[in-house]
């Protein structure tokens, strides 16, 4: 069954405020900035979305000269095209410098003092900073920032923090000193890309936008949620990131944290930045802390093997590039959350995450209870519960379980589906990156996380890395193309239930 979007109103597009800007990427050639953000800079210049009077400054560690990083941006954009022919235009690259520096020696702050002086009425250009570099290099880049001169004239700035923030809640509350030192906090983006997807959105406007669904989100009536964030893919060229993040730090702490409280907070006053993000810090606040022996019933850390993915062979974790061979490092986490409030007292969140899965799935289950009584007779099969579905990837989609009578004259009950498919709407959906830099030019931060909800997520997690450094665990403990641990399987069936795939 196909729950059709009947009419569009007409929103008028996606409105930018055009005010011109200059984004200074530090990172400008790494994976994120060739994955993420170079294709997506792109597409917003395809839909008109960038003022014309717009320029970026990538800086990095490695010597390039301005051609060479253009040819780096068109191939980045264009890999993204998955080999159909496109035509990048020169207008978009002719928007790229490069400067080459170390920013521990504090190298290229003459370069990038002079490019931006030589605007002409730079009063009117914001200036937005966007680190998209791994934790250990945001103090020295503050410093370069803290130093820049940027010509002694006031202009608005702004500064885009790539997750994770910090490694830990010390390291974020320090990294937080150091950014209030040069810019408020209404001027700092904190990254968190799943915050952009559109069915993340859609999980807040579909629970305070359909009255029937509020009354029946608690204790009562939902059995237990499932979140699942699996990837097929590996860790490619990102091993020494990788081997200081973990699973843990890379996804459970942000996506797996924002996704939760999502799901689980109390509707906000009005849709405004703070107002949404003082309730997600209840939630953060009211994950239960867990003792060593829950850890040791109710979590799993896997490391994967080698294995296949879509039949072809693929390498274990500890032979990718720049891993160690006995590397401990988790790929794989699962575990059961509890949120401590009156709402969702006794509701397990059962939550998975890893790479070299089984397939590309993000979704999150609301799983409702069952009917207290069998009312139908001899039923050949028992009633399933409802079950509630946001599919973030690979499709975008929310589908509803429900059990009908199957035709015919016994009474069999058979579960169908309603469903609310993205791709079926004719519109323009911006990707997650380009939905946020949209609002950062615009300066929305309601889908960015704030200082206070950072240092609570690090709160939950620290304790689960603690426990994890304890042990010495034999990995790999399971291969590449499978569903992680048994364990995992496991943690489920001891509450006689099972994940949904
Ligand atoms: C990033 C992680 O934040 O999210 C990556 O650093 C991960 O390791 C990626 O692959 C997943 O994003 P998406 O949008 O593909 O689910």
């Amino acid at each position: 069954m196909d729950l059709d979007m009947k009419t569009l109103c007409d929103l008028g597009g996606i409105e930018v405020n055009t005010q011109p800007f200059i984004l200074i990427i530090f990172g400008g050639g790494g994976d994120l900035s060739q994955k993420k953000l170079l294709p997506a800079l792109y597409n917003l210049f395809k839909l008109d979305k960038l003022n014309n009077d717009s320029y970026i400054l990538s800086y990095g560690r490695k010597e390039r000269t301005q051609a060479e990083y253009r040819t780096l941006v068109k191939t980045s954009v264009e890999k993204t095209f998955k080999g159909k022919k496109v035509n990048i235009e020169n207008s978009f690259l002719e928007k790229f410098s490069y400067f080459n520096g170390d920013s521990e020696k504090l190298e290229g702050i003459d370069n990038i003092n002079k490019y931006i002086c030589k605007f002409k009425g730079i009063k009117k250009y914001q200036i937005i900073f966007y680190l998209a570099t791994p934790p250990n290099l945001a103090k020295n880049i503050l410093k370069l920032i803290q130093n820049l001169e940027l010509c002694d004239k006031p202009f608005k700035k702004k500064i885009v923090m790539e997750k994770p923030f910090g490694i830990d809640t010390v390291s974020a509350i320090n990294l937080n000193d150091n950014l209030h030192k040069i810019f408020k906090e209404d001027e700092i983006y904190r990254i968190d890309h799943y915050l952009g997807k559109e069915t993340v959105q859609n999980i807040l406007f579909f629970r305070f936008g359909n009255s029937i669904f509020e009354p029946l989100w608690n204790r009562s009536y939902i059995d237990h949620i499932q979140i699942t964030v699996a990837e097929d893919i590996g860790i490619g060229s990102r091993g020494s990131f990788y081997e200081k993040a973990g699973v843990l730090k890379d996804i459970i702490q942000n996506h797996m944290m924002q996704l939760i409280a999502l799901v689980s907070m109390e509707p906000p006053t009005n849709f405004e930045a703070d107002c949404i993000r003082d309730e997600k810090v209840k939630i953060f606040k009211n994950i239960s802390s867990m003792s060593e022996e829950y850890m040791a019933e109710n979590l799993v850390l896997g490391q994967y093997g080698h294995g296949k993915i879509k039949q072809e062979d693929v390498a274990g974790y500890r032979d990718e590039k720049n891993v160690s061979k006995d590397s401990n490092m988790g790929t794989f986490f699962s575990g059961k959350f509890h949120v401590d409030n009156w709402r969702w007292a006794g509701v397990p969140f059962y939550v998975r995450a890893g790479k070299r899965l089984n397939k590309k799935l993000t979704e999150i289950v609301i799983t409702f209870k069952t009917p207290p009584l069998k009312l139908f007779g001899n039923t050949c099969r028992d009633i399933l519960a409802n079950e509630l579905i946001f599919s973030i990837q690979p499709e975008e989609k929310i589908s509803l379980s429900i059990n009908m009578k199957y035709p015919g004259v016994e009474n069999y009950p058979h579960p169908v589906e309603m469903n609310f498919n993205y791709s079926k709407l004719d519109t323009i959906s911006l990707t997650a990156y380009e939905r946020l830099i949209v609002d950062c030019i615009k300066g929305d931060l309601t889908l960015f996380a704030r200082q206070d909800g950072i240092e609570e997520m690090w709160k939950v997690i620290d304790p689960i890395v603690k426990y994890f450094n304890k042990i010495n665990f034999k990995f790999p403990n399971y291969p590449a193309g499978s569903w992680g641990p048994v364990e995992s399987r496991h943690l489920l069936e001891k509450d006689n239930r099972k994940w949904r795939i």
